[in-house]
C-alpha cells in the first residue's frame, strides 16, 4: 500500500509540487492524501487542488497556535496520514502537536544544518562567507531545525551570489532532496509492512 503524506505549507508550494511530481511519474510510492496552509491566500492551496489534492485553510492565530493545530492534526489523522511532510511551513509547531506526530514529521531547511537554522538561512550563509551551503531534509523535533537529518545536498557559493540567486539554486536541490527522503521512508515503510 503507498505510504499516505499530509502536507503543510505557507505560501508558494514548489516542494509541495516537486513531491507531487515524482509520486504522479511513478516514482514515490506515495499519497498526498491533503494539504494544510495558515494561509488562506497561499498559492499551494490552488496548487493542490488543481492536482485534485484535498486542500483546506485554517486561520492561525498567534496567541493560540494550538487551535490551527488541533484542527490540522485531527485533519490528518482522519485523511489516515502516516507521515507529515514540512513544505515551505514557516510557523513553529508547539511541543504537543510534534509530541502528537512525534517522528512523523519532516521539514526541509536551506541550509546545511546545523548551520544557519531559523530565517534567511541562505543570506546567513552569504553574510558568514561559506564557499558551500545546500539544504536539509531533516526530522522535527522540539529543537527548531535540530532533529535527525534524513538527506542533503550541497549548492557551491558563487562570488557574485545574491540571496536570491543562493536560494534559486538551493531550491533546485531541495526539489531532488525531498523526494529522495521520502523515498527512504517508503523503503522503511515496506520492510515493517
Ligand atoms: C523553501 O526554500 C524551504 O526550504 C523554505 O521555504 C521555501 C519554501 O518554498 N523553508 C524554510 O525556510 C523553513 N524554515 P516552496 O513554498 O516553494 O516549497
Amino acid at each position: 500500500m503507498s505510504l499516505k503524506l499530509g502536507v503543510m505549507a505557507s505560501g508558494r508550494g514548489s516542494n509541495f509540487l516537486a513531491i507531487q511530481n515524482e509520486i504522479e511519474r511513478g516514482n514515490l510510492d506515495a499519497e498526498i492524501a491533503l494539504l494544510i496552509s495558515d494561509r488562506a491566500q497561499a498559492p499551494a492551496l490552488e496548487l493542490a487542488t488543481a492536482h485534485g489534492i484535498a486542500a483546506q485553510a485554517f486561520p492561525y492565530d498567534k496567541s493560540d497556535r494550538s487551535a490551527f493545530e488541533k484542527k490540522a492534526g485531527d485533519a490528518f489523522e482522519a485523511a489516515g496520514c502516516a507521515y507529515i511532510i514540512l513544505a515551505g511551513f514557516m510557523r513553529i509547531l508547539t511541543p504537543g502537536f510534534i509530541d502528537r506526530f512525534e517522528h512523523r514529521i519532516l521539514n526541509i531547511h536551506p541550509s546545511l544544518l546545523p548551520s544557519f537554522k531559523g530565517l534567511h538561512p541562505q543570506q546567513q550563509a552569504l553574510d558568514a562567507g561559506v564557499k558551500f551551503s545546500g539544504c536539509t531534509v531533516h526530522l522535527v523535533t522540539q529543537e527548531l531545525d535540530a532533529g535527525p537529518i534524513l538527506a542533503q545536498a550541497v549548492v557551491p557559493v558563487e562570488e557574485e551570489d545574491t540571496e536570491e540567486s543562493l536560494s534559486r539554486r538551493i531550491l533546485e536541490q531541495e526539489h531532488q532532496v525531498y523526494a529522495q527522503a521520502i523515498q527512504v521512508l517508503i523503503a522503511k515503510h515496506h520492510a515493517m509492512a
